[in-house]
This record gives C-alpha cells, sequence and structure tokens, in this order.
C-alpha cells in the first residue's frame, strides 16, 4: 500500500511517483491550498491539495486530524522560502494525484502536540498516545537496544531459554503475584520475580551460557523506576569468576552506548565497595556525576553540648555526618526548610546547617541556630575536612546510620538537581563487596542482602555461621548515573554452604525442602562453579532515551497503583470461573468486622 515511508522522501525523490500511507499529522487552509502532514512511523511528508484538481481539493476539505489516507502524488522541491530545515522531509513536498481514504477518526481525545495531556488520559488512550513521534522513537531505540544486547550475547555464545511463567515463588524481596490452579484446587502459582532458580538449573544442566528477556513480576510499591511487571535482560554463566563475567558485561554496555548514542563509556568502569559507596554518599547506587560528598565528623562531636549531635556521635549504630554545599549561603530559609521537610520523609528528625560567610572571621563568621554548641577545634576540624569556602553552606546529619545515609544521600541529590551541580555525561559503576546479610530489627532476623543463593567469600560454611554480620559476598551492582541497572552475584554450588545460608536466613530443614528441595537436590549432581546478573531493560531504555520514568518505554505500563487503564484491569472475575477455581470471595464488610 505504500512506495515509501513518509519520513524517507528526500530531494533525491523529486519528480519520482510516489505512494504514502499514514495518519493525518495536521492540515492546514491556505487560500485555497489545502496542506496536509501526513505522518507514519518514520516521519513527516507534507501533502499538498490544489484546487486545479478539483475533486481531489473537494475530498481534501473533509480530511480531518487522524484520519488514515493513502495518497498517491508527485515529488516536488518546496517553493523558495517554505523549506523546512526542521524536518528530514522538509525540502519537499508531494502534490496530490489520488487520494483513497482508508479510515476516517473521531477527534482524538487529545492533540498529539499537546505536552500538558494527565500521564492518566494518556494511559487510558494509549494508541493514541503511542502514536506521538516521541513515543515511536522511543519505542524505537528500545528495540535496537534490546537487538543490540541479543546480538553481543549470541556473539559469545550464549544461548537464549525460556523458563516457566507459572512456577513456584523466588525470593527477590517483593510479594508475590500468584495465579490460582484449577486442576490442584486451593493450590497456586507464583509468577516468577526473576528466572534465578530457573537460570541456576539451566547451568546444572550444562548450558554454559544462557540469557534470557524476560518479565519478571513483582509485588511492590511502585516509584519512577519500578514497575509491578518489568523487563530484565537476564544472564547465567558456567566457569566464570566474577572479574571475567563483569568485564564481559562491561564490554556489552559499551558496546550498545557506542552504537546507539556514539558515546564512548570508560574502559574499566571504575568499582567501589559497598562500604566506601554509603559512607561517601550514603547510597549503594551513587551518582558519581555529582561531586558532593558525606564527611564523617562524629569523632569531634562526642562531647559538645548539643545532645542531638553528641548522642548519634557516641552510638556505634549512628553517624554523624557534614554535607558541603558550594555557594549554599545563598539558599533561603524557605528553601532550608523545605529541605528539612524532604529528608524528614526518610526518617530524619532535623537539618542543622552552618552558612560560611566569612572563615576569616572565625565563629563570627558562621552563621547557624547551632554554632554557638560547638567548640571552636570542632568547628576548624569540620571546615576543614569538607573544605568549606566563603559562601558555602554545610548541612549535618545525625541519627541511626541507616537514616543518616537515607536522608543525606538523597539530600545529596535533590540539591544537587536543584543547583544544577550533576554534570552532564556517563558515569557507570560497579558497586562491590556487598554485606551478606543484613538483620532486620523488626523481625529481629537476619535477611539476605541480594538472594539467599549468592556465594560469600569464603568457602567455608562455618566461618559464615561464625560471623554472619562481618561476611561479604559476591555480589556486584551495576549502576549508571545514580540509577542500579544490573545486579548479580557468583552462587552457591555446594549443597552445605546452600543450607548454611538458609539457616542463618531462618530458613528450617522442613520449609527449605518445601521451597527449594528440587535446588538443594540438583546441587548434589555435579553443579558447576556458576555466576550471572540481570538487568533492568526498562531503566536501561529509561537512561538511553533520557526519559523521566520507565513508563515511558514500556508500550502499555501500569499506573502507580499497579492498574492498567487501557483495559481496566486487574477487575473482577465472573462468579463462574471462580467457582471452577474452587474460590469463593470474602465479602469486605464482614472482613472489615472481623478485623476491627
Ligand atoms: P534484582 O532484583 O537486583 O536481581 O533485579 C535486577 C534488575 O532488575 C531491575 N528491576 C526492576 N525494574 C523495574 N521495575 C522493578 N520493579 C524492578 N525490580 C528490579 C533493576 C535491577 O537491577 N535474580 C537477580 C539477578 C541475579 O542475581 O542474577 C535479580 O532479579 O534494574
Ligand atoms: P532543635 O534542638 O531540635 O531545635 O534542633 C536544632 C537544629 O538541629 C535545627 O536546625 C534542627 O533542624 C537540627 N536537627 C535536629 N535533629 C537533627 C538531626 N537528627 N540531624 C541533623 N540536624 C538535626
Amino acid at each position: 500500500m505504500r512506495s515509501h515511508y513518509c519520513g524517507h522522501l528526500t530531494e533525491e525523490n523529486i519528480d519520482q511517483e510516489v505512494t504514502l500511507s499514514g495518519w493525518v499529522h495536521r492540515r492546514r487552509d491556505h487560500g485555497g491550498v489545502i496542506f496536509v502532514d501526513l505522518r507514519d512511523r518514520t516521519g513527516i511528508s507534507q501533502i499538498v491539495f490544489d484546487p486545479d484538481i478539483p475533486e481531489m481539493f473537494m475530498q481534501a476539505e473533509r480530511i480531518r486530524n487522524e484520519y488514515v489516507l493513502q495518497v498517491k502524488g508527485k515529488v516536488r522541491q518546496r517553493p523558495e522560502g517554505t523549506e523546512n530545515p526542521e524536518m528530514a522531509t522538509g525540502q519537499v513536498e508531494i502534490l496530490a494525484l489520488e487520494i483513497n481514504v482508508l479510515n476516517a477518526s473521531e477527534t482524538p481525545p487529545f492533540q498529539l502536540d499537546d505536552d500538558d495531556v494527565s500521564e492518566e488520559h494518556r494511559l487510558r488512550y494509549r494508541y493514541i498516545d503511542l502514536r506521538r513521534p516521541e513515543m515511536q522513537q522511543r519505542l524505537m531505540i528500545r528495540s535496537k537496544i534490546t537487538r543490540l544486547l541479543r546480538n553481543y550475547l549470541d556473539d559469545n555464545e550464549f544461548l537464549d531459554i525460556e523458563t516457566p511463567i507459572l512456577t513456584k515463588a523466588t525470593p527477590e524481596g517483593a510479594r508475590d503475584y500468584l495465579v490460582p490452579s484449577r486442576t490442584h484446587q486451593g493450590e497456586f502459582f507464583a509468577l516468577p520475580q526473576s528466572p534465578q532458580l530457573f537460570k541456576q538449573l539451566l547451568m546444572m544442566s550444562g548450558m554454559d551460557r544462557y540469557y534470557q528477556v524476560c518479565r519478571c513480576f513483582r509485588d511492590e510499591d511502585l516509584r519512577a523506576d519500578r514497575q509491578p511487571e518489568f523487563t530484565q535482560l537476564d544472564i547465567e554463566t558456567s566457569f566464570m569468576n566474577e572479574d571475567q563475567l563483569m568485564s564481559m558485561m562491561e564490554d556489552m554496555m559499551r558496546n550498545v552506548f557506542a552504537k546507539v548514542l556514539e558515546q564512548q563509556l570508560p574502559n574499566p568502569f571504575p568499582r567501589m565497595t559497598h562500604a566506601e559507596a554509603m559512607e561517601r554518599y550514603g547510597s549503594d547506587k551513587p551518582d558519581l556525576r555529582i561531586d558532593l560528598e558525606l564527611v564523617e565528623v562524629a569523632d569531634v562531636l562526642t562531647e559538645v553540648d548539643f545532645k542531638v549531635f553528641s548522642g548519634p556521635a557516641k552510638d556505634p549504630d549512628s553517624r554523624v555526618t557534614a554535607l558541603r554545599i558550594p555557594e549554599g549561603s545563598k539558599l533561603t530559609r524557605k528553601l532550608i526548610d523545605e529541605y528539612t521537610k524532604y529528608v524528614s520523609i526518610y526518617g530524619a528528625k532535623g537539618l542543622a546547617y552552618i552558612k560560611v560567610n566569612d572563615k576569616s572571621a572565625g565563629r563570627e563568621g558562621l552563621q547557624s541556630p547551632i554554632v554557638k554548641f560547638i567548640p571552636d577545634d570542632a568547628l576548624t576540624t569540620i571546615l576543614e575536612r569538607t573544605g568549606a569556602e566563603d559562601g558555602d553552606l554545610i548541612f549535618f546529619g545525625a541519627d541511626k546510620t541507616k537514616v543518616v545515609n537515607e536522608a543525606l544521600g538523597a539530600l545529596r541529590v535533590k540539591v544537587a538537581q536543584d543547583m544544577g551541580l550533576v554534570k552532564h555525561g556517563w558515569q557507570p559503576l560497579w558497586v562491590v563487596d556487598f554485606p551478606m546479610f543484613e538483620y532486620d530489627e523488626g523481625e529481629k532476623r537476619w535477611t539476605a542482602l541480594h538472594h539467599p543463593f549468592t556465594a560469600p567469600n569464603t568457602d567455608s560454611p562455618q566461618e559464615l555461621m561464625d560471623n554472619p554480620g562481618e561476611s561479604l559476598s559476591v555480589a556486584y551492582d551495576m549502576v549508571l548515573n545514580g540509577t542500579e541497572l544490573g545486579g548479580g552475584s557468583v552462587r552457591i554450588h555446594k549443597q552445605d554452604m546452600q543450607k548454611t545460608v538458609f539457616k542463618l536466613l531462618g530458613i528450617d530443614d522442613q520449609e527449605a525442602r518445601d521451597k527449594f528441595g528440587f535446588l538443594l537436590d540438583a546441587l548434589k549432581y555435579g553443579c558447576p562453579p556458576h555466576a550471572g546478573i540481570a538487568f533492568g531493560l526498562d531503566r536501561l531504555v529509561m537512561l538511553m532515551t533520557g526519559s523521566s520514568s520507565i513508563r515511558e518505554v514500556m508500550a502499555f505500563p501500569k499506573t502507580q497503583s499497579a492498574a492498567c487503564l487501557l483495559t481496566s484491569a486487574p477487575s473482577e472475575a465472573n462468579p463462574a470461573q471462580l467457582k471452577e477455581l474452587g474460590i469463593k470471595k470474602r465479602e469486605i464488610i464482614t472482613e472489615k468486622l472481623a478485623d476491627s
């Protein structure tokens, strides 16, 4: 139905007769001559309807936006002065000779070039929203990125293998989506949070190198970079150690960035331990485009007459840090109050600060509600360590380490964004040497920082048992510009170590057998050393297209409340279906009564 795409016509096509098919992007009536911008995936061509061909002209008068047309016409140079250098096809136009209205359109719910449409509206009419050139561009880049990643892995002997969607729970730390079984009434499948265990089993099956572009399902609180179903580029290898795998994965990313964006990423990517990332940036995914750093000042504040500081300064589970903001003394009281409110989201009880007006004037040159509590020598050390200059401001965080890290880690990024302190470019980073376990104060037990199949950096189960809190894992996260792009680890490949880790996580033998019996069995029959990683494909595309959320790079995403506005899913199941599944709905009202 076409000889050319709309976006591909150039001066080389002048005098050719062409057939285009597409949507009416815009129709303009210019004193007798009608112009139609015809749009398809590749771009826009300008069609001219001349009153000299009256039956054509009459048809053109009835055309409205988003009609689907097939147009036959002759390509010609645009008259001088009417060229559009912004458009790829801006030098030419097509004089219409024949027109075929393939379909009419009602007035669309919003104009494609309207930037003010609410996201709700866009998601409800996603098929219209996806017609917008920028959305088409994003999905085309996504397709290209996926193709290049696949090509790279194919070239490196990886096998593309599918794994089940109806399966057993996989522990990645989120809630499961459950699917009731009709044939086993009262029993459920879980949708995979990741193919973690299957890819390990594939290594035990001798597949050697596996990848899959796969859907994962996690029922968790959503954010800009989280969706309940999302896509991973999932990878597992046998007989590769962490350095070999990390270097191959970097190479893959360098390759994709060079081919899609013509950007050279560093070789090798820098590496930082988890401990250093937390200490300097308060985050396990630091954005290295921002130079601001947290500086430890607890040691000079243990004896000050200000409990907000001296308490945490003396407590080994707390920290007191300073964050220097260059030229921050221009921040108004109102802004500082806003930042104080911002850090309170992370549990911070306040946000002390010092404005450095004139260092040479000693404490007189410092402006702050708390400076009166801090002795001269401590002030001097704080100024020295932070490197503060006249005109700067220093923020302080004093609390449990977790609270300070989260609060000041987030503040660091927020202030940098607000003050234009985020540098341009790409800053990849490997974060390594994660702790093996984290202590959950609420539940009073150890939890796995990655997942329970991650190898510790010791071969001795006893050593791990003796000191779980200090143990590190052989895990690695790839971070790019402050976003966690991917994470992986060397896996446990011996049964005794796997059992020890389950035991430390409070999973007793019976539970281990119930949940992971198949894995424990498989470990007995010649399991090779193996390691892998999974990348969030949506996040990678989000970063590479400069999008603000992963929803912008997914064709049919869900809302923040995990619903699909287009199809109105989730929705009620009909009673016959429920009966067949052996499921009876509890009345919400009874549930409420029972709860109260
Ligand atoms: P992890 O849970 O770290 O590891 O997930 C890997 C990567 O997937 C992306 N990601 C998400 N993207 C969008 N929405 C979500 N809800 C979401 N959750 C995670 C992130 C993350 O880095 N099986 C292990 C990997 C392994 O050990 O090989 C796993 O799934 O970019
Ligand atoms: P207050 O004594 O509560 O009036 O606090 C004095 C100053 O310390 C105020 O600027 C508070 O914002 C700040 N502040 C209070 N708690 C903390 C904290 N945990 N960390 C950092 N600053 C704090």
